[in-house]
């Protein structure tokens, strides 16, 4: 039994990592998170209370994470700024949370010797051509394109820094983009759901031919607990589940799940630096650690998400308007 001190627990893949280890394990779990607007208390409903804290507090507010890092085995670090567009209207918190507070809790660790592992993302590889045959590898050169994923890229370098500089114990896991219960109104496919729910059409930018890797949240987090029990210190694991789809495919998916015509949809702006295509090989993390993914269905663990946001609509109401409302202002 340890105890574990998981960051931005109360965001889309921390909250559902949460729930996933208390269910099925007999591990003890703080939380710190900072209750940006990402961070939804509602997330946390329902954990046993005895085995369950959440702190509300800053990951760059060093006393706290010295803290809460002595008192921990592992550290499992989610918490980030986590939204493209939003990196593009505003970059600072992003450097600040991503980077710093990646720092303040490496210190913390090195400090005290506590195991570490750092979640990350596929899109500090850059993107992919459609037709290129390569996927994203652990050596593939980073490349990012955005202030999110360039501040992601600088976290998971200041990581392998302080494992081969300090010698800390950690992993990194890079992975593709998630789907599934609890995930923010502003992300893709909760948003075009929740368009529906709410008589808005959902929106493509530009003409939709981006792809993404997708995988169900349940599966990355699954990826997670492998590497933190099997793997290697200082390596970097590439979550991905063949999940390969363009977005047009994915919002018709949507419109035809939901009984709606599959071209009532609106093209809005294109994103800025827009990334073309993210594909991830995760042979590493099959062959070495034995991962197998438990949604191979993309429409199967869509129409649940679907029915979970119709059956959630007290959960994501709240964010909605506002979300809109951010969107509506940059032709979005
Ligand atoms: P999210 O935005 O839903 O949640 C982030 C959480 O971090 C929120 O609860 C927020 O309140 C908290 N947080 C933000 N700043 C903080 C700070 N300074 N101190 C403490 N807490 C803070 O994000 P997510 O989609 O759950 O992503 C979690 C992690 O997984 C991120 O590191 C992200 O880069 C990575 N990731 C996400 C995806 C994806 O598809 N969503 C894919 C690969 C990797
Ligand atoms: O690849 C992993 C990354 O996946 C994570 O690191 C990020 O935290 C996560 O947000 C996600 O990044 P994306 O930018 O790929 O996800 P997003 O949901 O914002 O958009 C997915 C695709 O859909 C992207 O090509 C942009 C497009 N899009 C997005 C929105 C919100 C639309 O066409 N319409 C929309 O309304």
């Amino acid at each position: 039994m340890s105890k574990i001190l998981v960051t931005g627990g109360a965001g889309f893949i921390g909250s559902n990592f949460v729930h996933h280890l208390l269910a099925n394990s007999d591990h003890t779990v703080t939380v710190i998170d900072a209750m940006t607007y990402a961070g939804i208390r509602a997330s946390l409903d329902g954990l046993p209370s005895d085995r369950f804290e959440l702190v509300e507090g800053d990951i760059c507010d060093a006393p706290l994470v010295d803290k809460l890092v002595a008192d921990a085995d592992i550290v499992v670090h989610f918490a980030a700024e986590s939204h493209n567009d939003n990196s593009l209207n505003d970059p600072s918190p992003f450097i600040q949370t991503n980077l710093v507070g990646t720092f303040t809790l490496l210190e913390a660790v090195r400090k005290h010797g506590k195991r570490f592992h750092h979640v990350s993302t596929d899109e500090v590889y850059g993107d992919l051509e459609l037709d290129d045959p390569a996927k994203f590898t652990a050596t593939t050169p980073y490349n990012p394109s955005s202030p999110y994923s360039a501040s992601k890229a600088g976290s998971d370098l200041l990581v392998r820094a302080w494992v081969r500089s300090f010698g800390i114990t950690a992993t990194l896991s890079n992975c593709s983009n998630n789907y599934g219960p609890r995930q923010h109104v502003e992300k893709f496919i909760p948003r075009q759901i929740t368009n529906v729910l709410c008589g808005i059409r959902p929106k493509l930018y530009g003409a939709g031919q981006n792809v993404r890797d997708w995988i169900h949240v349940d599966d990355h987090n699954s990826a997670v607990m492998e590497i933190i029990e099997k793997g290697r210190s200082g390596e970097t694991y590439l979550i991905g589940a063949d999940g390969e789809m363009n977005n047009k495919d994915v919002i018709e998916m949507i419109l035809r799940l939901m009984g709606q015509p599959t071209d009532a949809y609106d093209h809005v702006n294109d994103r800025p630096g827009h990334d073309l295509r993210y594909a991830i090989d995760n042979s590493k993390l099959v062959d070495e650690l034995g991962w197998q993914p438990k949604y191979q269905d993309f429409e199967q663990g869509l129409q649940a998400t679907i029915d979970w946001y119709k059956e959630n609509e007290d959960w994501w109401r709240p964010m909605k308007d506002a979300t809109e409302a951010k969107y509506a202002k940059v032709g979005q």
